[in-house]
């Protein structure tokens, strides 16, 4: 099959619903032998039979469970050449309210998960001369942040410190790194998370006036993964239907 990753290895962390999910599908439509690490056992194996992939169970957070994914693909296939770190979780909460606990939970899932997830993949990846790394991060953060989402905001925009510094580091490699910046998307987990008032708000603020479908937000990450950006690495696609914008309320 011709596609724009044919025969290319890829894992996906945090793809058994949302955005991973779409990530996973879009690459597999386009010929890549992909592989899906998340910590939701049942719908993981879901999803990788709708993709035609593999599961593996992880915690992003845990290093021995990354390189324990990393370890299995690079035994199955004998190389990893895509590699995306998705996994995140965004709970609600005023900043005078957030936990010691909860902000490390935050920042331990989606910054140190990244961190794992690029420095694992970089053992393979440096051997062979050849890797694409995309990061998940968030408008939230880097650009703009809502209330009740300090320990998000601060881990999404660490992930762009985390994106420049591998992108130098493995630029003498051939391998690329590089994030998405998703505006809000319906996913499992913002029905989830988010209540319909907040849904409805945020559709109203966005000059396309809707939330992202997966599947829109997946496209960025098929073209950063692949060979069509050779030359892209070290920053971000931001995917937010112009909800970054408006200078102020019309
Ligand atoms: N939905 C949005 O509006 C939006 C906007 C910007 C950024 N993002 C980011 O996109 C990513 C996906 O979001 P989504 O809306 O699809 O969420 P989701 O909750 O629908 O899916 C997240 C997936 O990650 C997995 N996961 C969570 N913690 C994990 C862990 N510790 N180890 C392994 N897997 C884990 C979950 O099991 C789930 O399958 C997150 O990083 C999120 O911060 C989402």
């Amino acid at each position: 099959m011709a596609g724009r990753v044919t025969d290319r290895v890829a894992v996906v962390f945090g793809a058994a619903r949302g955005i991973g999910a779409a990530i996973a599908g879009r690459l597999a439509e386009e010929g890549a032998i992909v592989w899906i690490a998340d910590g939701k056992a049942v719908e993981g194996e879901q999803t990788a039979q709708q993709v035609g992939g593999h599961f593996m169970p992880c915690d992003v957070s845990e290093e021995r469970d990354v390189e324990a994914v990393i370890s299995a693909i690079v035994e199955a296939h004998g190389r990893l050449d895509i590699c995306i770190q998705n996994a995140g979780i965004f709970p609600e909460t005023a900043l005078d309210e957030i936990s010691t606990a909860e902000w490390d939970k935050v920042l331990a899932v989606n910054l140190r998960g990244s961190f794992l997830a690029v420095r694992t993949a970089f053992g393979p990846m440096k051997q062979q001369g050849y890797g694409r790394i995309v990061l998940t991060t968030s408008i939230t953060g880097p650009r703009v942040v809502p209330p009740k989402h300090a320990h998000y905001a601060a881990s999404k925009a660490g992930l762009i410190g985390l994106i420049k510094a591998a992108a130098l580091e493995g630029a003498p490699f051939g391998i690329t790194v590089n994030g998405v910046e998703p505006g809000n998307v319906l996913t499992e987990g913002m029905r989830a998370e988010r209540s319909q008032d907040f849904i409805d708000g945020m559709a109203a603020a966005i000059p396309l006036k809707r939330l992202a479908d997966p599947r829109e937000v997946a496209h960025s990450f098929l073209f950063l993964a692949s060979d069509e950006a050779a030359y892209v690495t070290g920053t971000t696609i931001v995917v937010d239907g112009g909800q970054t914008l408006p200078e102020g309320k019309a």
